[in-house]
């Protein structure tokens, strides 16, 4: 009862703000009636007056429905709701596979299901081992928080994922930023920090393709860094696993498997699932085992995704066509995009810079109400001044919606 009250309120809250122009006043407006309605308390004003600061910067975040033709989400090779997916949940769940693992994979939740995946996947990636976590954040914090000791140098990428930083936060290793895909950036981090009497070990993070610019890393550059000065190079490869590659292996597939590569391959994206496998040495795999408390201290991922990420790994390698057909309207939406005089990425990621988080998030809106799903990225989710729409090209659309969405940003745009 009480919940739903409180989200009848939270409702009418959010209908109140957006009618009235999601504005400073707005936001008033709308927390004063949620107020007289006997919702918030004292304990609460704190919370209330974060988030009036966020919507008097126009960067307040609330939950929106699917609608429309998906351009957002990272469902690349339309997996997620395909039949073949459907059918390998379907005949796990008649065998008796568990819907939930019932505990830390080091006590009881250690499933076939888990061992399986993770066996197939290092085959797959030609990895010496993989580890399954629920989430590509769950496996990137865990990993920057664990691995990188004390005297360590961990050095970031100025645009990596939040993921990576939670992890480095938690973490006892010094870290650095350095500047978007510039291996002499990096070099010089490592000098630096050499010269002022660092001894660790050095680990050098980046993304292979990046979620929102849809560029890549120079991984050849930072590989030879790696090689060079010691390190281990940490590759996240959420956005390329299942889109680039021989067999969609990533774009990292001719480097993974060397005793100084970890590569992050997330499920819940091409791979239509969802849980993340880590791909690394057998005595870094083990080390996490021992001293991950993310891994240790938490239910295991449900067996049920563990069957669904490898029937995702089973399609990437007996349907090339779909790859193939995402290449084909990522070309497509790239002479669209050029045909509108805006920047192509070179990958299934379109972003869309607008500059004013308010301008970006209107267009954004705009897009959906002509039946377009794409989402507005303000920061601190990108950096401030470059709010976007960050428009992904997958399975679930056509060329004819993607010209037409083309169409309709133009006019908005105008
Ligand atoms: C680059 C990158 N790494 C990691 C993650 C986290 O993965 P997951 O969504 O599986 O938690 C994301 C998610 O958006 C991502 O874009």
């Amino acid at each position: 009862m009480a919940e739903s009250r409180a989200s009848k309120l939270e409702f009418q809250f959010l209908v109140d703000y957006r009618q009235s122009g999601s504005n400073t006043a707005a936001f008033m407006k709308a927390m004063e009636s949620l107020r007289s309605a006997g919702a918030p308390s004292a304990a609460l004003a704190r919370y209330e007056s974060a988030l009036h600061a966020l919507a008097a910067q126009n960067r307040l975040r609330a939950l929106r429905p699917q609608t429309g033709v998906d351009f957002s989400s990272n469902d690349y090779l339309g997996l997620a709701a395909s039949a073949r997916m459907r059918n390998a949940l379907t005949t796990a769940l008649a065998r008796g596979t568990a819907i939930g693992a019932g505990g830390s994979r080091l006590l009881r939740g250690n499933a076939p299901e888990h061992e399986e995946l993770e066996a197939k996947a290092a085959a797959f990636f030609h990895a010496e081992r993989t580890l399954f976590f629920s989430s590509g954040y769950a496996a990137n914090s865990a990993l920057f928080a664990t691995l990188p000791q004390k005297d360590d140098l961990v050095i970031l990428d100025e645009l990596i994922h939040a993921s990576s930083r939670e992890g480095v936060r938690a973490g006892r290793a010094a870290s650095v930023e350095s500047l978007h895909n510039d291996a002499a950036s990096v070099e010089d981090s490592i000098r630096t920090w050499r010269a002022a009497g660092g001894l660790g070990q050095i680990w050098i993070a980046a993304e292979s393709l990046y979620s929102m610019d849809g560029d890549r890393a120079p991984l050849s550059d930072l590989m030879t860094l790696a090689d060079k000065h010691d390190a281990f190079l940490v590759i996240d490869e959420a956005h390329a696993t299942g889109v680039f590659g021989t067999d969609g292996r990533g774009l990292a597939e001719n480097i993974e498997g060397r005793d100084n590569v970890i590569v992050l391959h997330t499920c819940g994206k091409a791979l239509g699932s969802a849980g993340a496998l880590l791909s690394l040495p057998l005595s870094l795999r083990d080390f996490l085992v021992n001293r991950c408390r993310a891994f240790i201290f938490s239910t295991a991922p449900s067996p049920l995704m563990a069957v669904a990420a490898l029937e995702g790994l089973a399609i990437l390698k007996d349907e090339p066509q779909r790859r193939e057909a995402l290449s084909s309207l990522v070309a497509y939406a790239g002479h669209q995009a050029k045909g509108h005089a805006l920047p192509v990425s070179g990958s299934q990621i379109f972003p869309v810079i607008i500059g004013d988080d308010l301008g970006a998030m209107q267009i954004a809106s705009g897009l959906r109400e002509r039946g377009f799903d794409v989402r507005g990225v303000r920061p601190p989710t990108v950096p401030k001044g470059t709010a976007r729409l960050r428009i992904s090209i997958t399975l679930n659309v056509t060329e004819a919606a993607i010209a037409g969405l083309f169409d309709a940003l133009a006019e908005l745009r105008a």
